[in-house]
């Protein structure tokens, strides 16, 4: 049994005393959650006063991205180091707002995801095809080198979750349906359980993400290769994403 894992990705939305605030309301609703793991992602500026709102509670924080090196002269950069001190467990890595705005690589990618192990974080992966090659019917080759270059030659995946995000779901209000959803993520399991083995592909978790909602959380959650979701738009207010959260009890 795969515990249900629930993140929110609150991109470059909170200034630090707005995500004290929406850190506060989700506490007081999520703090002592069982069911699931659930993880909030601010942006850089408001780890640290995230991670002091949620001190003592169950819920944990990723960041939205890293570098891979372990320090040095690269202006405008963040390690994996940097991240983990601050407060963070978790990291989103490949998003597709990152492969689209900053020309993020799936070799990029890779770099990133052994930096954030090695540093004991726990990367969430991205994946996901846009319309136009969902219309032209190479979704399943796409997702494919996504994953397959983005984890790259990791022998263990253990610490690692992968979200499939279909971009032309993503804050569109447009999601994919539980079918459709379902059919990406029984494919991504095949291909891990093809290239690391049954026990991998058996405890990997897998979220979907794309305009998730607390009304259409429950069917896409129902589907067995959906282990949870990576949430936008409906992670910036606490009771959208207690609701969510409580969708996969
Ligand atoms: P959305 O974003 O829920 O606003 O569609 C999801 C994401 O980009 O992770």
């Amino acid at each position: 049994m795969r515990k249900p894992l629930i993140a929110g990705n609150w991109k470059m939305f909170t200034t630090p005393p707005k995500a004290a605030k929406l850190a506060d309301e989700m506490k007081a609703v999520l703090g002592g959650c069982r069911w699931a793991d659930i993880v909030v992602c601010p942006p850089y500026t408001s780890i640290s006063t995230v991670a002091a709102s949620l001190k003592g509670t169950v819920m944990e924080i990723g960041a939205q991205d890293l570098f891979w090196e372990k320090e040095g002269a690269y202006t405008g950069e963040i390690s994996a180091e940097m991240i983990r001190e601050a407060g963070c467990a978790w990291v989103i890595i490949g998003h597709s707002e990152r492969r689209a705005y900053f020309n993020e690589t799936d070799e990029n990618v890779y770099k990133k995801m052994r930096a954030a192990i090695s540093a004991g974080l726990k990367p969430i992966v991205c994946v996901g095809e846009t319309l136009d090659q969902r219309d032209k019917g190479v979704t399943e080759n796409i997702i494919e080198n996504q994953l397959i270059d983005g984890l790259g030659s990791l022998d263990n995946l253990s610490a690692v979750t992968i979200a499939y995000e279909p971009v032309w779901a993503i804050g569109t209000g447009r999601t994919a349906t539980p079918e459709q959803a379902q059919e990406v993520h029984k494919f991504l399991r095949n291909i891990i359980f093809k290239k690391w083995g049954g026990s991998s592909a058996e405890s990997i978790r897998i979220l979907y993400g794309g305009s998730v909602k607390p009304e259409n959380a429950i069917d896409l959650y129902d589907k067995d290769d959906i282990d949870g979701f990576l949430v936008g738009g409906a992670s910036l207010k606490a009771d959208s994403f207690a609701r969510i959260a409580e969708s996969v009890k």
